[in-house]
């Protein structure tokens, strides 16, 4: 198998494309960091602070992702006063005794209480599609989930509960740089190194199924569960399903974590409206040796046994 020269390879056509505008000595997979955003700090007046949770709801928090008007996900207005009729309802199951503790376990708790009819498929509503904001991708800080949730009360017409943080945590921990987000599904593919073990785009990987046709095949995978859905668990949770022929921890399980919401849910889309591409659905599943780890040693014998020519 090819695929130990070809993660070699591969890598350094990622640092090449990317060198041509950063000049680190060690480049980074995340290429560049976006300006920076205003710093949250205790001199904040109120309506700052919620002008930027508006800002973090449409921008590095990618809420309007989901929370639009195709209604995956619920729309937000009159949140605030929502969620006090919500915590004080029958189905309920949640902490919150107040509209601002139900905005915060809404953004970090997902699953605590999960509107009806949005949840997972499958899960009989128990389980939030929704991620925790304050991890992975998106991962708003605390003074960040204080103005988005400043935001959202202000928006909805109730009292803002939330206070600004002071002090420089909330400073020093806005330093820290959001990835960049790729525009287009092809980028982000491209970025995130997918064709290095998929047949995907132009690529030709072999380490793990192809995904021409991911489409047709993610919606019959598992029972019950839509081929986006599939694709997204694909990524975000590798080892959820292995198709036959293939061994577990082979992908890596924090590819997910390296993107932004934005280009998880754009390839998302990408593979599940791949269907009937160039591989005929029979040749997708089990592939032979494709369940092989690349050992070391192999590497040597590598070159010339891909006949693909890369
Ligand atoms: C990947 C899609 C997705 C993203 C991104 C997302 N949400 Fe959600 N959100 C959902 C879904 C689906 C629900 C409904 C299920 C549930 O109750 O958790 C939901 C529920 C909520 C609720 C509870 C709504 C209600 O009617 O009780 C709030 C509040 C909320 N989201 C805020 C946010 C904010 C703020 C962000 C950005 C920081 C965000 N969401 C990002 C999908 C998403
Ligand atoms: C280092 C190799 C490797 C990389 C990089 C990789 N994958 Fe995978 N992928 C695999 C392997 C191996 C499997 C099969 C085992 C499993 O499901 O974990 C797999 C499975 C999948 C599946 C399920 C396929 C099926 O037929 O059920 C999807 C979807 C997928 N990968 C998408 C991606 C995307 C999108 C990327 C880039 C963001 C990516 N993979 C990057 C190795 C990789």
């Amino acid at each position: 198998m090819g695929n130990f020269l070809k993660i070699i390879a591969f890598s350094f056509v990622l640092l090449a494309s990317f060198s041509g505008f950063a000049n680190y000595a060690i480049p980074p997979i995340i290429p560049e960091s976006p300006p920076k955003e205003a710093v949250i700090s205790g001199e904040m007046s109120m309506d700052d602070f919620i002008t930027l949770g508006g800002k973090i709801f449409s921008g590095k928090g990618t809420c309007t992702l989901c929370h639009n008007a195709l209604l995956r996900a619920p729309l937000l207005d009159g949140i605030g006063a929502r969620a006090a009729d919500i915590i004080k309802g029958d189905g309920y199951k949640g902490k919150a005794t107040d509209s601002g503790e139900y905005l915060r376990e809404s953004l970090v708790d997902t699953s605590a209480y999960v509107v009806p009819g949005f949840g997972k498929p499958g899960t009989n509503d128990s389980v939030s599609p929704m991620p925790d904001v304050s991890k992975g991708s998106i991962g708003l800080n605390e003074a960040e989930l204080n103005a988005v949730i400043a935001y959202l009360q202000s928006s909805s017409g109730v009292e803002v509960t939330v206070s600004i943080p002071s002090g420089d945590a909330a400073a020093t921990e806005e330093e820290a740089p959001a990835p960049s987000s790729a525009a287009t599904a092809e980028e982000a593919i491209t970025k995130h190194g997918c064709g290095m073990c998929h047949v995907v785009l132009s690529e030709e990987g072999d380490m793990g199924p192809p995904l021409k046709d991911m489409g047709t095949v993610a919606a019959t995978r598992v029972e019950g569960m839509s081929a986006s859905d599939y694709i997204r668990q694909a990524i975000m949770d590798p080892n959820a399903f292995i198709p036959e022929g293939f061994d577990p921890d082979m992908m890596p399980a924090d590819l997910g974590e390296a993107m932004t919401a934005k280009e998880l849910e754009m390839i998302v889309a990408f593979l599940a409206d791949s269907k009937g591409g160039a591989v005929p659905v029979a040749e997708i599943a089990p592939v032979e040796e494709a369940g092989e780890a690349p050992a070391a040693e192999e590497a040597g014998k590598a070159e010339g046994a891909d006949s693909s020519g890369g």
